[in-house]
């Protein structure tokens, strides 16, 4: 049987910033893929590097002080880190191919120009129709994602629309592109609790019906195993476990992810239950060891931990069970 080809796959990609204090490796030879319509969730605390990850692979990195200094992104065959950041093919992946939904959706969508106008910009930019057909389609957009008088919507500017409202016209747009992948980073943090799980359930409503493939970015573990197919989990710029949801769930093998799994509240948990958290703050990217970067905060770690090269990713149980944990290669040895 020849291998599924998967959607995206990011090999080896490895991202910098050259700062004052040094270079700060945020993606540190990060591999990935998402299948056709499959859900992936990348999760790991603040600064370990997820949406460096991810805005390298939509060319989307501010250099200077950024460099992506190598490693590749198959979309559909081809290498798009490959295009220069502004040609018409990196350009037509950015929307067309993959649409990037952020945390604040003021980053993306411009202040002065209203909601209408940039839907039908957007549609026009990746398909040959008229402006009055542009606007139509945007209309029926708005009105895709469950936005209320989805004609009146479209005269308002970003600004005139509630933080829920704006996250939904992102969404909006991906589903005018009929992009294939979505990249959600933080979609829902900046958003009240009510309206964070709105505009969750309308993304994987959306991301069902159009059958894209989705890959969500967060530091919340517990929420993304609701959904998602696959975890990703990232430490110090570097993925340290990838598995199936059930896989990662059930069998978590990095002391990281175990740390990762204990966090998440139980929802039956009342208020006084104790959470446990991870002890210690993450290394400084501009100073990292040669060897494992979780050792110095890792309950298990011994002498080996602390004084061999960082682990590689190694086959931990199944086929897509990976972790990188000298512990979990003692474990076979013995
Ligand atoms: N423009 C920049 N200049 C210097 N360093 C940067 C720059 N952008 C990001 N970094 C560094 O790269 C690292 C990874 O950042 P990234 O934004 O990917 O983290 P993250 O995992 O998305 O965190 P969060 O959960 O807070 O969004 C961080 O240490 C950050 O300080
Ligand atoms: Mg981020």
């Amino acid at each position: 049987m020849a291998e599924k080809k998967h959607l995206l796959e990011v090999n080896h990609l490895k991202t910098s910033f050259f700062t004052d204090s040094g270079e700060v490796k945020a993606v540190n030879d990060v591999s990935y893929y998402v299948d056709e319509q499959e859900i992936v969730a990348v999760v790991g605390e603040s600064g370990c590097g997820k949406s460096v990850t991810q805005m390298s692979v939509m060319q989307l990195i501010q250099s200077p002080p950024g460099k992506i200094l190598g490693g590749e992104a198959i979309l559909e065959g081809r290498d798009i880190l490959k295009f220069r950041p502004d040609s018409k093919e990196m350009r037509a992946v950015r929307g067309e191919k993959i649409s990037m939904i952020f945390q604040e959706p003021m980053t993306s969508l411009n202040p002065v120009i209203t909601v209408g106008k940039q839907l039908t910009e957007v549609i026009r930019t990746h398909k040959k129709v008229s402006k009055k057909d542009a606007w139509q389609m945007g209309i029926s957009a708005l009105a895709s994602v469950g936005i209320p008088e989805p004609e009146a919507r479209m005269k308002n500017y970003p600004f005139e629309m509630s933080g829920g409202m704006r996250q939904r016209v992102m969404i909006a747009v991906a589903v005018a592109c009929n992009s294939r992948l979505i990249v959600a980073d933080e979609p829902t943090t900046a958003l009240d609790v009510t309206t964070q799980a709105q505009v969750m359930e309308l993304l994987l409503d959306v991301v069902d019906k159009m059958k894209t493939s989705l890959i969500v970015v967060t530091h919340n573990l517990g929420l993304v195993t609701r959904y998602a197919d696959r975890i990703y989990v990232m430490y110090a710029g570097r993925i340290i476990e990838s598995g199936t949801t059930e896989e990662l769930m059930t069998k978590p093998c990095h002391p990281y992810t175990i740390g990762l799994l204990s966090a998440v509240p139980k929802l039956d948990a009342d208020e006084q239950t104790h959470l446990t958290t991870i002890e210690g703050a993450p290394p400084d990217l501009a100073n990292l060891p040669d060897v494992c970067a979780f050792a110095p905060r890792c309950p298990y770690a011994d002498e080996e931990c602390k004084n061999s090269t960082h682990p590689e990713l190694r086959l931990a149980d199944g086929h897509t069970h990976f972790a990188a944990c000298h512990r979990k290669i003692r474990r076979e040895e013995t």
